[in-house]
C-alpha cells in the first residue's frame, strides 16, 4: 500500500472544472479567467455568477442577478429568531455556522437541479445573518451592491465608492481556491449525498481554524502590535527566533508568490490614500521585507487583506465571516460539481497502530 501524504499535500484528491492553483504559467484562474483580469475588470455578482452558473453573465443576465440577489437578502422569521437569541459575544463564526445550519433546516435543498437557485438564495441571506444578530435595524433590507450590503450588514464604514470597490475586490480574490481545506469538507459532506446548507456548514466549521480563516484576524494582530517599522523589524526578527509561525504568510500549493497578494495591497494603497492609515501600510510592507529576506517567504492573500478590512471599518472578529461571504460561492460550485458526477469521498488510512492481538475478556484484564 502507498505512503500516506502528511495533510494531503500533492495527492490528486479529484477532477474539477473550477479553478487552476499554482499550475506553471496559469496561476490563479476561475474557469479559466485570469484573477488579475476578473479583479480588474469584473464585479463580485460577476465573478458569482461566473462560479455558481459556469459562465460570466450577460449585460441583462447580470442585472437580473443582482435584482434577484437583492430581493433574497430577508431571513425567514425563525432564523431571525434564532439569530437574534445568540449572545453578542459568541464567535461570530459560530453565529454564521448557526445560520446557515438554521436557514438549512426551514428550507432544506437535496436536490441538485435546485442547488443553483439555493446557492444564489444563501449568497443574498448571509450578510443579513451577521446583521441580524448584530442587531442592524432593517437587517436584511437595502439596495445596492453585494459589498455595500455586506459593509452595510456588518456595521463598516464609512461606504464609499473607494470602499465598495476594495471590498468588492477582496471578495473576488476570496471566492475561489480550489481544494482547500474547508471546499475539501464541503465536498466531503455532498459526496454522501447530504443536503446543500450541511456541506455549507462544514466547510464554515473548517473554515473557522487559524491555519486557514482566520489567518487574517491574526496579520492584524500581528500589524497592529508594532507602533512603527523600525518596531515591527525588530519583533518579526524576535518572532523568528523562537520559531513563531507569522500568520499571513506561506502558502500551501503557491511557493513562489500568492498572486492575490499584490491586488489586495494595491487595494490597501487605494483605501490609505482615501481613509488614511499610511503608517499601518508602511508596518506591513516592513514585515513583509523582513519575512522575505529572512526566510523566503512571501505574504498570501490574508496578510494584506487584514490592512483592507481593517481601513474599511470591519470589526476584527468579523474578518473571516467576510472570507465566507465570498467563499460560499466557490464552495456552491463545487458542492454542484461534486453532485453532477458524485462518487463518495472515503479514503483509506496507512495503519501505524498495534499489530493483531487476541481480546482479553475484562474479568481477566
Ligand atoms: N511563518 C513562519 N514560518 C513559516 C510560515 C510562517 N507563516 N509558513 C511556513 N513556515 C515555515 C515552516 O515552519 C517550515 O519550516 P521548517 O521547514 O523549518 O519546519 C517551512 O516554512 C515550510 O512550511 P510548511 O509548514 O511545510 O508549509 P505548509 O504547506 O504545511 O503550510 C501554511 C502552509 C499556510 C499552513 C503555513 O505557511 C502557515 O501556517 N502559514 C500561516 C497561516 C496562514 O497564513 N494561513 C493562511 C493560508 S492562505
Amino acid at each position: 500500500m502507498a505512503e500516506a501524504s502528511a495533510g494531503l499535500s500533492g495527492v490528486v484528491a479529484g477532477r474539477s472544472a473550477i479553478a487552476t492553483v499554482g499550475k506553471a504559467g496559469h496561476g490563479l484562474r476561475y474557469r479559466g479567467y485570469a484573477i488579475e483580469e476578473l479583479a480588474a475588470g469584473a464585479c463580485f455578482e460577476e465573478v458569482a455568477y461566473l462560479l455558481i452558473h459556469g459562465e460570466l453573465p450577460a449585460s441583462a443576465e447580470l442585472d437580473a442577478y443582482r435584482n434577484r440577489l437583492a430581493a433574497r437578502r430577508a431571513l425567514p422569521d425563525a432564523v431571525r429568531d434564532i439569530m437574534q437569541r445568540l449572545p453578542a459575544h459568541a464567535h461570530p463564526m459560530d453565529v454564521l455556522r448557526t445560520g446557515c445550519s438554521a436557514l438549512g433546516a426551514v428550507a432544506p435543498v437535496v436536490d441538485l437541479a435546485a442547488m443553483v437557485d439555493a446557492a444564489d438564495t444563501l449568497l443574498a441571506q448571509l450578510p443579513a445573518v451577521i446583521g441580524c444578530w448584530r442587531g442592524v435595524a432593517a437587517a436584511g433590507a437595502g439596495a445596492g451592491s453585494h459589498a455595500v450590503h455586506t459593509l452595510v450588514q456588518f456595521g463598516a464604514g464609512p461606504v464609499t465608492p473607494t470602499a465598495e470597490r476594495a471590498l468588492d475586490v477582496a471578495m473576488t480574490l476570496y471566492a475561489e481556491h480550489e481544494f482547500n481545506a474547508s471546499t475539501f469538507a464541503a465536498r466531503t459532506a455532498a459526496s454522501t449525498l447530504t443536503d446543500f446548507h450541511s456541506a455549507v456548514t462544514a466547510a464554515i466549521g473548517t473554515l473557522r481554524g487559524p491555519l486557514h480563516g482566520g489567518a487574517n484576524e491574526a496579520a492584524l494582530d500581528l500589524i497592529s502590535s508594532f507602533d512603527d517599522p523600525d518596531a515591527a523589524e525588530a519583533g518579526v526578527m524576535r518572532l523568528l527566533a523562537e520559531k513563531t509561525l507569522i500568520m499571513g504568510f506561506g502558502h500551501r500549493v503557491y511557493r513562489g508568490g500568492d498572486p492575490r497578494s499584490p491586488i489586495i495591497e494595491a487595494c490597501a494603497d487605494r483605501l490609505v490614500a482615501e481613509h488614511g492609515g499610511a503608517e499601518m501600510l508602511a508596518i506591513a510592507r516592513r514585515i513583509e521585507a523582513v519575512m522575505r529576506r529572512e526566510k523566503g517567504l512571501f505574504p498570501n492573500l490574508d496578510f494584506y487583506s487584514a490592512v483592507v478590512f481593517h481601513q474599511l471599518g470591519i470589526e476584527q472578529r468579523l474578518f473571516t465571516p467576510v472570507f465566507v461571504i465570498a467563499r460560499l460561492t466557490g464552495w456552491a460550485a463545487h458542492v454542484i460539481e461534486q453532485l453532477a458526477d458524485n462518487k463518495l469521498i472515503r479514503p483509506t488510512a496507512e495503519y501505524i497502530g498495534p499489530d493483531d492481538r487476541a481480546f482479553v475478556a475484562l474479568s481477566e484484564r
